[in-house]
């Protein structure tokens, strides 16, 4: 592929015979989280910088290293949005999320994070995600879980393996770091660059550093949970309990943090040994997340899940590929100018009925012609040639059997509406 022709690192092209892999994703979640009373919110591709700092925390990798942030001709800072869930709170505040009344929202788009690109790791990528905004229950939190597996059930998604925990209060925070902090601290010098800045920014993070040198001291590493408030506890205990009600079979894994600030209490992700290395195919969790000139946090609970991924779970699983929907099973042969000139016409009449056409406009051999209906795969041609025009038929060659009748235009048009 020639530099022209390649889209930038991290990046793809999809063309019309993959979309409907997409088409299908995007309408298995419609009528998934419509079922549970979710309406889809399309909010700003770009937003402020400032929803996903504070909204995210500074403290995160995505802030730190991965934003694609620009200043637009105002001078101000801009970024291309690294996740959902910033900019749909932003957009809950204008209802009356903040008075308790709760907001069912889910979308689909494209997210950006500068991530170095690997299998299943894009640089664009594009996420399905929900939020339940505004209220505060350990059922809210268990129903959103059970609506993210029944979604992979529609996508007919099987052998993914839920993991759970909790991140405690904001106010357990504080003597959990603590606990972290001073447990580390004497291993640091062993451990990864990145643990070694995450010991003061992000102590949380240092749990689920996948680097080999760090292994042994996060193997051995006290249980958070065990630093919270019986109320935190007993919160989690009745997200578990909730989930064992509805048959969902989940793992409990204390290590499990995630890499958002806006975290509290119940933290999911789901991930598929269909996958590589990348084989978190959805995750998420409750949240308190502050934005600029906000000082009371928007509460919610919600997942995304990421598109791509998705999908190459489904092609491990070998679910089979739906029909293209951009294929055209009818093809309109010419022989001569006024042949050509009576299918173009024809060709409007038969795609206002519904049926799907190409018809050629260049003047060409039969079998060049025929050759074009080969290669888009056309189920019939019709051929139209002087004497045809004369007799008022068109020649109906069916592509697959190879037979052949004589029809009028519209015995044509009937013959097609039925096969179509
Ligand atoms: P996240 O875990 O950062 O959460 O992303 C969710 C999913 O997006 C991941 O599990 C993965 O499937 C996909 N994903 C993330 N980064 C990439 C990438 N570079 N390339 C391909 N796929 C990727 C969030 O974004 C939260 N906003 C989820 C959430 C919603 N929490 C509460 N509400």
């Amino acid at each position: 592929m020639s530099f022209k022709s390649a889209p930038p690192p991290g990046t793809a092209d999809i063309f019309p015979a993959e979309v409907a892999s997409w088409y299908r994703l995007e309408s298995a979640a419609r009528k998934v989280f419509s079922l549970y009373g979710y309406g889809e919110l399309r909010t700003p591709v770009f937003e402020y910088t400032e929803v996903f700092k504070r909204g995210l925390g500074d403290d995160t990798e995505v802030v730190q290293k991965e934003m694609y942030t620009f200043e637009d001709r105002g001078g101000r800072s801009l970024t291309l949005r690294p996740e959902g869930t910033a900019g749909v709170m932003r957009a809950m505040l204008n209802t009356e999320v903040m008075n308790g009344i709760e907001q069912r929202v889910f979308y689909s788009g494209p997210m950006f994070r500068g991530e170095r690109p690997a299998a299943g790791r894009r640089r664009q990528f594009h996420q399905i995600g929900v939020e339940n905004v505004g209220r505060m229950a350990p059922e809210l939190d268990a129903e959103c879980i059970a609506m993210l597996m029944h979604f992979l059930e529609e996508c007919q998604i099987s052998g993914s393996k839920l993991m759970i925990n909790t991140r405690g209060a904001i106010a357990d925070r504080k003597p959990a770091e603590d606990a972290l902090k001073q447990y580390f601290t004497p291993f640091i010098s062993s451990m990864c660059d990145d643990c070694k800045s995450r010991l003061e920014r992000n102590v949380w993070r240092i749990l689920d550093c996948k680097q080999e040198q760090c292994q042994n001291p996060i193997k051995n590493a006290p249980d958070v949970v065990n630093f919270f408030s019986e109320e935190s506890k007993n919160y989690f205990k009745r997200v578990c309990e909730t989930l064992r009600n509805a048959g969902i079979e989940f793992t409990v894994e204390p290590r499990l943090v995630r890499g958002l600030d806006y975290y509290v209490h119940t933290v999911f992700e789901i991930s598929h040994s269909g996958l590589g290395a990348q084989n978190a195919i959805a995750g998420g969790g409750r949240y308190e997340l502050y934005l600029p000139d906000n000082n009371k946090p928007v509460i919610g609970v919600g997942f995304a899940a990421g598109m791509e991924r998705l999908l190459m779970v489904q092609e491990a699983l070998k679910v089979s590929p739906p029909e293209d929907p951009f294929k055209v099973p009818v093809y309109l042969i010419s022989l001569g100018q006024a042949a050509r000139d009576f299918n173009m016409k024809f060709a409007n009449e038969l795609r206002k009925s519904g049926i799907p056409v190409i018809a050629e406009v260049e003047d060409k051999s039969m079998k060049a012609q025929m050759r074009t209906a080969n290669r888009i795969n056309a189920k019939f041609v019709l051929i139209c040639g002087d004497s045809e025009l004369q007799q008022n038929i068109l020649v109906c060659k069916d592509m697959s059997s190879g037979e052949q009748s004589n029809l009028s235009p519209g015995d044509a048009m009937t013959f097609l509406k039925g096969k179509i």
